[in-house]
């Protein structure tokens, strides 16, 4: 919605009053109000949303269980390997990662927009050079494009970098992964190379691309 097009209907509205009573010129008001919220397009709407929204992580509960299966059984997640088949199995993969992060191997996060958990992104330590991680991060789909992957992203590399005093952070996504590609690159990571058939889902191999971030 544009500004021009918003002074127009105020303009509208006062040259209204001038020619009927008040109670009429109200409920014109009223009716120019609902066509002008209704006649912002669905990406304002969208921008407006994502910018006033409060994104932020914490450790995973058990209690995401449900919240995360409800997420992840998605079938238009393309291009995430989905290891987990039954809201029972995500239940025992909170427990196995409640142990790993004691252990220090494995740290996992729901992401929260408002306090609503709408993901889950997490860095696991390699285990033969501890000093480098790798990241992982998943969104509801009805709060794609809004950037709350790159917030998460941003603040689980800070916890990496800061807290667990990593000094390289990894990034492997499937070639077609765009969304996924165009978040590591809204928060720096440089594109290393293609990692050939290095994932599989739904029993096919695909190539991916290794994004890194350094700490110089
Ligand atoms: C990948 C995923 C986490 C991204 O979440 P998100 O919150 O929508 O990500 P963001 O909004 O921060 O960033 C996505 C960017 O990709 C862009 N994008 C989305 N689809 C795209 C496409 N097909 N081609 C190019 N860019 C695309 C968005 O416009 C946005 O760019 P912008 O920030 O410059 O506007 C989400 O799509 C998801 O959960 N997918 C399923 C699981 C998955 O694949 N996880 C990643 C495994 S590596």
């Amino acid at each position: 919605m544009s500004i021009s097009v918003a002074m127009i209907i105020t303009a509208s509205f006062i040259l209204y009053m001038k020619h009927t009573d008040f109670v009429k010129a109200y409920q014109a008001f009223d009716l120019y109000a609902s066509l002008v919220v209704y006649s912002a397009s669905l990406e304002e709407k969208h921008e407006a949303r994502a910018s006033i929204m409060k994104v932020g992580i914490r450790p995973q509960k058990m209690s995401d269980a449900k919240r995360f299966w409800e997420i992840l059984s998605n079938p238009n997640f393309t291009y995430f390997p989905m290891n987990v088949k039954s809201p029972e199995e995500e239940e025992q993969f909170l427990r196995q990662s409640e142990q790993r992060r004691k252990e220090g191997s494995e740290f996992n996060f729901a992401i929260l927009c408002d306090g609503n958990v709408v993901g889950g992104t997490g860095v696991r330590i390699n285990f033969y050079f501890p000093h480098i991680g790798e990241v992982g991060y998943f969104v509801d789909e009805a709060y794609w494009g809004m950037g709350i992957a790159s917030k998460a992203l941003r603040q689980v590399e800070d916890y990496a970098f800061r807290k667990l005093r990593l000094v390289r952070m990894e990034l492997i996504l499937a070639t077609e992964n765009k969304a996924s590609e165009q978040a590591a690159i809204n928060c720096g990571y440089v594109k290393e190379g293609v990692l050939r058939k290095r994932i599989v889902v739904n029993g096919t191999y695909l190539d991916c691309y290794l994004y890194a971030k350094v700490v110089e």
